[in-house]
């Protein structure tokens, strides 16, 4: 077994041992993959502040995120198909986040449904919805994550409409993969996942199939899902869902500074500043980017959160510091669990809590609450772009 001291590591090992298939379905961005990439390469651009002489004894990453208590504020992203990156992957990854004390949030577009991981968990975890055009789905969707338990609704607002990344067509992306020379000749190799799947009886989209009339196989699943997503989905359909769930409401995929005040002016609890991990508007800004500017906005009014290029405790520490509440990860727990199941995904949160803590000590800081703008340093590369905050025609 190779040595694991980092996130990337653990990349290396899952894309030996996942069907090439499902590894492409996270490791790419749509178009040409500019906003994906600087998602991450723009953390580069933000340096630290190192501090000496400061006591660092008694330190704590232990937080607060949405009104729920965590070990370190960094979420669980939800991540469609994730029981596809590996054998009843939802339910492992919610216990190794249980474990940890960290959220998790459960994809509408899961595997294992929503009932499943409630019943292989003992603590409430978040739900991540999809706002589909079919209105009795969506009504029974979110009393069933009532009756689960789940203690946040995230909702996501980024995607109406589906992103294209060239790799999902080409691969021919399904739940269960369909059979042809390719995906044999590629699965005959990875023998563990296959035992895996061929040993769960959890292989197709839990949340849909068997909970919307006609949809019972993969064909029917697949045409019903492309045409579900609601284009219509506005600020006056965010309100009714908020007074449909009636509880902690998260609001998903907010990039720019005037959807901001919109999404303050609704009441939620937070918001996720996040380009969906750079899977929908390639050459929008990096979520890491427009962060300073959301803060500005409305960062007195509501809790923000970030997603989208996290690879490292040191880029949480950067976006804690310019002023995030928490921060979620979505491929960095992806890599964990498809190179060692559960383990592999605490060892992801293990790895990512040490880094933050170290980076936080030899800042300065011995409590993550207390990390500022002063933590960091920028310059004129970083604060290069300035997003307008007047309301544009688009949004008036
Ligand atoms: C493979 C994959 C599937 C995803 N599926 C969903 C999803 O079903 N719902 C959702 O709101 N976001 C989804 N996302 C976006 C993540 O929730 C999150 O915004 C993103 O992964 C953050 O970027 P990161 O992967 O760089 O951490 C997905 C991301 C990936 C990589």
């Amino acid at each position: 077994m190779p040595v694991i001291t980092e996130i990337e590591d653990l990349k290396r090992l899952y894309k030996r041992r996942v069907p090439k298939m499902f590894y492409d379905y996270t490791e790419s961005g749509s178009w040409t993959e500019q906003t994906f990439r600087e998602n991450s390469s723009d953390f580069d651009l933000i340096r630290l502040r190192q501090r000496v002489a400061v006591d660092m004894d008694g330190r704590t990453t232990a937080s607060t995120m949405a009104g729920h208590d965590v070990s370190m504020p960094v979420a669980l992203a939800p991540v469609g198909m994730t029981g596809m990156q590996h054998a009843d992957g939802e339910i492992l990854a919610a216990q190794a986040a249980e474990a940890f004390g960290v959220p998790y949030t459960l994809s509408t577009m899961s595997i294992c449904s929503i009932e499943d991981v409630a019943e292989h968990t003992s603590r409430p975890f978040w739900f991540q919805l999809y706002v589909m055009r079919d209105q009795d789905y969506l009504e029974r969707v979110i009393q069933r994550a009532k009756d689960a338990g789940c203690s946040a609704l995230v909702l996501t607002l980024d995607l109406q409409i589906l992103g294209q990344r060239h790799k999902d067509l080409k691969n021919g992306l399904s739940a269960p993969p369909k059979l042809t020379m390719g995906t044999v000749a590629d699965l005959s190799w990875r023998w563990a996942w296959g035992m895996g799947m061929l040993r769960t009886k959890r292989r197709a989209f839990g949340n849909i199939v068997g909970h919307v009339k006609g949809v019972e196989n993969a064909g029917s699943l697949m045409a019903w899902t492309a045409e579900q997503f609601d284009p219509r989905l506005d600020w006056e359909k965010v309100r009714k869902i908020k007074e449909m769930w009636g509880g902690n409401l998260i609001l998903k995929g907010i990039l720019d500074a005037e959807d901001a005040r919109r999404a303050a002016d609704v009441g939620c609890d937070a918001i996720i500043v996040s380009n969906h991990g750079g899977r929908q508007l390639d050459g929008a800004l990096s979520s890491i980017r427009v962060l300073p500017d959301i803060v500005e906005a409305v960062g007195d009014r509501v809790e923000i959160h970030l997603d989208s290029g996290i690879r490292s405790g040191q880029d949480v520490l950067k976006a804690l510091a310019m002023g995030a509440r928490g921060v979620h990860v979505g491929r960095a727990y992806i890599y964990g669990l498809g190179a060692m199941g559960k383990s592999g995904v605490t060892r992801a949160l293990e790895i990512i809590h040490r880094e933050l803590d170290i980076s936080m000590a030899l800042c300065g800081y011995r409590d993550v609450k207390d990390l500022d703008r002063t933590a960091l340093l920028t310059g004129p590369e970083f604060d290069r772009y300035r997003t307008r905050s007047e309301v544009s025609p688009a949004t008036g």
